[in-house]
This record gives structure tokens, sequence and C-alpha cells, in this order.
């Protein structure tokens, strides 16, 4: 009796591991019903954020290489160091004129005291200065000689050990500011130089600005952007711009918020302020994070209009962070925080007939920027917040109605601020709702249906900063690792199927520098001559590069396809180029076989573009070392009549484009 009973225990186990293995391989057959439009897709629909956090403006994509160079930092000779050799001797000085020069307060003198030997001072720049062999260099200062002064100034790049990579020779003149320049070229690739400005025999001279960049910038613009990481912004081919964040809208206090009208103009009279940033987390310190405002908002507009993005700035409301003083200015002295408002759209704009327009043509730019959009207060909460939107908003609606504007709805994708803010702007018509959430992956699938049930006559979204966290929100152990942009990607399918709802969609924070960072996870790393895209940047370059222009459903089982055996789908129509994608995020440790059936177009191309994302480790991330262990793959797929017959990998985000003749 005992033999058959283990027979049928055998077989049965037998047959139910014949099943799962059999279910696993069951092709699952993914519909695209090609002529049903749900939605029309913006052209503004994935973009970017850009926030001066983890060195991503100085130290980061402005190319500036010396660190203090106008000694405005709250220790004056913060990364310089007195240097002498063959028997130099003197002594420097950061002398204070606020009242004569109240933006740009300091300046250094130099007295070299010796007939021989060299005297001077060195600069570390962002944690070293990246150095390209063979790159032209160009060093500028502002100088002026003290009376019977006929100082030279001779400039040194070295490397680490002391060895001169590159030198340059001034001969400042006259005892009145003037600015000097000298161009020269490096003869090796150093990813921590430093430089020395040197002065021989004795006088005094005074410096100031200090600078020096490469001349291979983005397009060749004199102090311009570092020209890697602005291409990586240029190949997501962004749909707007958001800038200049993030909580440095709002500053740490009000004197610390962001003021765009002193980020204009020559860089002299750029007041430089401490970046918030600087204290923010005791477990990441950066105090050498000071903002110049080189890349100010001539340069911000100038560069969302070069990537091709719509401009999207955001702008203080007369608040301080709420997660630092949360200070607020009272709701009878808002004029000029909202006149900011208006003059911004008036230098964006305004023709050269108005104040503000004419000072834009001055700065280089005669047509206009195109401006539509603005946002009202970074990441506010509460009814203090309500308050004052409510007079930002009737005085931009009334003088210039085609603005939309940007509304926050707090730091939180729900809870009590959430709940509060997005009942009350709803009832106040608002344009755009801009929600954040810095949650785990696993939210991001969970919540793949969000949009789903949002009312359709509504205000629209901006999902204005997102990013899935590995550990926990701000922990400096979260990873950009393929666990995250997978789930990423999944979600993505809900804001791609919602795109009436939702009009736009950033990744925060944008830039990352490996040895300054206080934030993590980020879509871009980078050091002083490298950078990389994380598996994050490789999924939000994918969805942009493939928004298309009209949403079209794409069912399982006439289901929508929102995590059913891990699998998160959405499609897309591409109008102008005649072609259907569809997008599909196979979040199972197996592989899953599929026929994507595209029904009612014409013309199909026999050939399918697959481009697939995937790695079998979750935990997989890029480096600078490794930059595209996580990265697209493309192939070519024959079409079996109107179906595409794939194998899905296991975790992976493949995306399918067929053409057609039409
Ligand atoms: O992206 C980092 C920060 O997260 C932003 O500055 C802020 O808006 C959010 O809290």
């Amino acid at each position: 009796m005992k033999k058959p009973l283990l027979t049928t225990c055998a077989v049965s186990l037998f047959l139910s591991a014949a099943f799962v293995h059999v279910n696993a391989q069951t092709t699952k057959v993914f519909e695209v019903d090609a002529a049903h439009i749900k939605a029309h897709v913006q052209p503004t629909m994935y973009g970017i954020f850009f926030e001066d956090i983890n060195m991503a403006a100085d130290g980061g994509v402005y190319a500036e290489l010396v660190k203090n160079r106008s000694f405005e930092f709250g220790t004056a000779l913060a990364a310089w160091t007195e240097h002498a050799k063959d028997g130099g001797a003197g002594s420097l000085e950061v002398i204070d004129r606020t009242g004569e020069r109240p933006e740009n307060p300091h300046f250094l003198t130099i007295k070299n005291n010796s007939n021989t030997g060299y005297y001077g001072l060195s600069n570390e720049g962002f944690r070293g200065m990246g150095i390209k062999k063979g790159e032209t260099y160009s060093f500028s200062v502002m100088a002026r000689q003290h009376a019977g002064s006929t100082l030279k100034l001779s400039v040194e790049l070295t490397d680490p050990q002391g060895k001169v990579i590159g030198t340059a020779i001034l001969n400042p003149i006259g005892t009145t500011w003037k600015p000097y320049s000298v161009k020269f070229i490096a003869n090796a690739t150093v990813d921590k130089a430093s430089l020395t400005v040197w002065t021989k025999d004795a006088g005094s001279i005074d410096l100031d600005m200090i600078s020096l960049f490469p001349q291979n910038t983005w397009k060749s613009r004199p102090g311009g952007l570092r020209a890697d990481l602005v291409q990586k912004l240029y190949d997501m081919h962004p749909g707007f711009l958001r800038f200049p964040g993030g909580c440095i809208v709002e500053g740490r206090d009000l004197a610390n918020r962001y003021q765009w009208k002193k980020t204009i103009g020559n860089i002299d009279k750029r007041e430089n302020i401490i970046n918030r940033w600087n204290v923010e987390f005791k477990h990441r310190p950066t105090p050498d994070y000071y903002q110049t405002f080189g890349l100010g908002f001539m340069e911000y507009f100038q560069l969302a209009e070069d990537i091709g993005a719509s401009p999207l700035p955001i702008l203080n409301c007369g608040m301080a962070c709420q997660f630092n003083t949360g200070q607020l200015v009272p709701l009878d002295q808002l004029d000029p925080y909202v006149q900011d408002a208006l003059d911004l759209i008036e230098f964006a704009n305004g023709s050269k007939a108005t104040k503000w327009g004419k000072l834009r043509t001055q700065l280089g730019h005669p047509a206009p920027f195109n401006l539509k959009m603005m946002g009202v207060g970074n990441e506010q909460w509460g009814e203090q917040y309500i308050e004052r939107w409510k007079i930002f908003v009737k005085a931009i609606k009334d003088k210039y109605p085609y603005m939309k504007l940007v509304t926050s709805v707090g730091p939180d994708p729900d809870g009590g601020k959430f709940n509060l803010l997005n009942t009350t702007f709803r009832g106040l018509n608002a344009d755009f709702l801009d929600e954040h959430y810095y949650r785990a992956p696993k939210w991001f699938l969970d919540n793949v249906k969000r949009y789903d049930s949002y009312d359709r006559s509504g205000p629209k979204i901006f999902a204005g900063e997102y990013a899935a966290q590995s550990k926990a929100i701000a922990s400096p152990d979260n990873k950009n690792d393929w666990n995250c942009a997978m789930s990423e990607a999944a979600f993505m399918t809900g804001l791609e199927r919602n795109a009436d709802v939702v009009n736009m969609a950033s990744y925060a924070p944008l830039f990352a520098h490996v040895d300054a960072w206080q934030w993590t996870p980020d879509l871009i790393w980078f050091d002083n001559l490298r950078s990389y895209g994380t598996p994050n940047y490789y999924v939000q370059q994918l969805y942009s590069l493939n928004k298309g222009t009209d949403v079209v459903p794409v069912t399982l089982n006439n289901e929508t396809v929102t995590g059913q055996d891990g699998l998160f789908a959405s499609s897309v129509l591409d109008k102008n180029l005649g072609s259907v994608i569809i997008k599909i995020i196979n979040t199972g440790s197996q592989a899953q076989s599929a026929d994507v059936v595209v029904k009612r177009i014409k013309g199909l191309s026999p050939n399918a573009k697959v481009t697939t994302l995937q790695s079998s480790d979750l935990t997989a991330v890029n480096s600078l070392d490794d930059p595209r262990k996580v990265s697209p793959k493309i192939s070519g797929v024959a079409l079996s009549g109107s179906t595409v017959k794939l194998s899905l990998k296991p975790y992976s985000f493949t995306v399918i484009r067929i053409a057609t003749t039409k």
C-alpha cells in the first residue's frame, strides 16, 4: 500500500512543478489598439529638474575651476594656500570694501616683500581641478598694482605631485582695476590639479575674480558650462528645464533665498551666498559649498534653449524652507517678491522697449525665450502658502493671462499637508499641481494606477520631483540601482497612460559630484573629468526619446497592464514619425514569452526596433569606471504579420518601436 501512495505524491509534485514551468512559459499576448487614441502626450512630458545640490552648478556644470575666486567664502582664504619658494616672502590680506562694492566686497592683496624668489598662493579647485592634456585653458583676473609696483603674475597648473602641467604669464599695469586674461595649453591629463599664482620681486598687487576655465565648454562659450554634462542633458531631449530647484529657491532663511535679479549681468557683480546644502546634512557636511551664480538666470534660459527644453523657473513666494526656518514675508510686504516674478516674465519675453526685455537684449539675446510656465514657491505647504499663492497668482494672471503656473502640494504625495493643498488648489482651479515622491521602489510599483482615477477636468499634474529610494529618503546609503530604476520605469507607464492628466515629469535631483554630494540617489554622477548616466538616467531617456504624440491602449487579457505577473506596459503613437511604440517592464525574475499584437493600423514595417534596458542583478549600478553596465541595447525583430514575438528578459524594460509606411 505504501508504494502507490509514494508514487502518487511524486506524480503530484511532478505535475505541480510542470504546471509552474508551463505557466511561466505561457505566452503573454499584449494587444495594442492603434486606432483608439486615449490622450495626447504633451511635448513637455519628460523634462529635467535642476538644482545646485551635490555641487551641481559650482564645481559641476558651471565650468569654473577656481573655488572661492572672489574671496567671498565665510573663511575668506578658504580653498587658497599661501606659498613661497626660492627665498620668496610676503603676506596675503583679504580687504573688505563693502561700502563701495556690497555685491562683491572682498579682494586680495599680495604683498611680496622680497627681491629674491617667488611668493603667491594656490587654489585647490572643487576637490581638485580636472585638466585635460592638449586642451586650452583661459586664466583671467581683475588686478591693480599698488603705486610703484610692477609685479608680474606667473600662473602654474600642477599635478598632485607638484609637476607643472601648464604655465602662463600676465603683466598687470597701472593702479586701476582692469581685467587681464591669458590662454595656455595643458600638457597632461590630471583629475586633481591645482593652480598657483606667483609673484616675483618686491611689490604689492590687488587681485579679484581669479578664474580658470577650459576653452572647451558647451558650444565653446567663454566662462560657460561643462560640455560633457550638458551633452548628457541634451541627449535626454528634455521637454522642460525646471530651475533653480528645489529647496534652494526657498533658502534656509529668506536672506539665503534664490534671487534671480542678482544672478544676471557681469559675473563680478553677482553676489555670492552660502549654498543652503552646505550645512543641511550633518552626515554630509560641505563647508566649501557656495553659490557664485556663474550659472545664473541668463545662462539658464540659454541652456534651456540650447537643449530644446521649455523653461520652467520656480520662484520664491515669500517663504523660506519649511524644513528649516520657515520664515515668512508678511502679506502686506510681498510686493517685491511678486514684482520679481512679473519682472522675470518681462526679462524672458519682453521686447527691447521694456525695461527687462532691453536688459536681455543687451545681454545678447534679443529674441524672447518664450516663457510660458512658472512655479509659485517650491515645496511649500499650509495656510501660509495658500494666502501667498493667491496674491502671486492674481498678480501674474492679471498681467500675463497666458502664463501657466505650477503650484506646490507639499513634500509628500499623500497625508494631511497634501490633502489640504490638493483640495484647496483644485477648488481654486490651479493650472499645475507639483507632486513630489521620494519613496521606496515598491511604492512606485504599487502606485502605477495613481492617476487612473484623477479628475480629468481638474488641474494638470507635474510630477516635479521623484526618485525611488533604495534605503530611505535622504539616506546616504541610497543607490541608483537597477531595482530603483526598473520600478520608476514601471511607474512611468502610469504617467504615460494618463498623459491627459500628467503633463510633465522630472526625476530629482539631477547631478552629483562623487566627492562632494549631499543627497543620493541622483540622475547623473561626475568627477572632475568624467561623468556617467545611472540606470535611472537611461529610463528617463528612453521615455523621453519614445514619448510619442498620442496614447493608445495596450492590454493583457483585455485589461490594462498594471502589474499582472509582474508586467507593466504602456503604448503610444508617434504621429510625426508614423510609429507605434510599446513599453513593457518585466519586474519578475523569470523571462516571459510575449506576443505584441498591433491592431487597427496599416502599413506596419516588417521589422521592429527593440531597445532593452536590463540587468539580472537588481543591485547593479553604473559607475565612472563602468558607466554603461546597465544601459540600452538595441536589436531588430521581424514581425510575424502584425505581431512582434519577444522573450521579455527577467528584470527588464523593453521599448518596441515599429515604423509604418504612413
Ligand atoms: O531634490 C532634493 C530636494 O528634495 C529638493 O530640493 C526639495 O524640493 C525636495 O525636498
